[in-house]
């Protein structure tokens, strides 16, 4: 897809799509149409931000592997700002807990984060996401420049732990956090392979290099290293 439609129209149209579950959760917040937020509003304001936050993690996750397999560059125009979602929504989550469900009760608070792991698994996953979105601009991204790929690989962990909060949390059907976690052992593992593979094609093509320069300057090379020499060509 050429660029030009992708800022102009496709990122536009996801754009709204995202901001769909907040606006739902504002819609039935203020009883529009008739709509409610059902018996646990608290409870269902910050579900509805969870899963989205989940949703959209595992989305920004999986551009990269969908660029390879479909040969569609274009998508990770959408990488940023679907980051900045997943960010946002458990951002929206974390103050429903904070604001909502435990009133700046500061104890309470942080004996909840010290004490009951599927929360202190969520807020850790939430804090390492923090450097993620401050670094998510260009000026970030020049400043930092090898280290900010690096910084961001933290979203690794991040999708495993979102994953692992999930499944404690979840009481008795574990059928959805364990369908999570699939996709994202298919996103990371694919990462793996791709990383191995591509580091066992550049000993490939080290060696190819190498039998050249052997074939046009044996004697040299032979005479400086010929320990190394068999060992990279392989003739060992
Ligand atoms: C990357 C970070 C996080 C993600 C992706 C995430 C996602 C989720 C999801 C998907 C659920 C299940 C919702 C459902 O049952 O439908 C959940 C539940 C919950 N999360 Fe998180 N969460 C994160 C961080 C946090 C943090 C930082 C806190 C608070 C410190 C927190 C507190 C809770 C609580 C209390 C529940 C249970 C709500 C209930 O009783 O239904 N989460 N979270």
């Amino acid at each position: 897809m050429p660029p030009t439609l992708v800022r102009r129209y496709l990122k536009p149209i996801v754009f709204a799509a995202c901001l769909l579950p907040l606006l739902s959760v504002l819609w039935r917040a203020f009883g529009l149409a008739g709509t409610d937020l059902g018996a646990n509003p608290i409870e269902e304001i910050q579900d509805t931000f969870g899963q989205w936050g989940l949703r959209i993690l595992v989305i920004t996750l999986a551009i990269t592997p969908l660029r390879d397999w479909f040969d569609a560059a274009w998508v990770v125009m959408l990488r940023r700002m679907l980051g900045l979602f997943a960010f946002t929504y458990v951002l929206l989550h974390f103050l429903t807990w904070l604001v909502l469900d435990q009133g700046f009760y500061w104890s309470g608070i942080l004996a909840d984060i010290a004490e009951r792991p599927f929360i202190t698994i969520g807020f850790t996953a939430f804090v390492l996401l923090v450097p993620l979105a401050v670094t998510s601009t260009n000026k970030m991204m020049r400043r930092l420049g090898k280290r900010w790929k690096t910084l961001h690989r933290l979203i690794y962990p991040i999708s495993l732990l979102a994953v692992w909060h999930y499944y404690w949390q979840v009481k008795a059907d574990i059928r959805e956090p364990l369908i999570y976690l699939s996709i994202v052992m298919v996103l990371l593992g694919w990462r793996v392979w791709k990383s191995k593979s591509r580091s066992s094609s550049r000993v490939t093509v080290a060696r190819g290099a190498q039998q050249n320069a052997h074939a046009t300057t044996p004697r040299r090379y032979e005479e400086y290293e010929p320990a190394k020499s068999a060992e990279l060509s392989g003739s060992e």
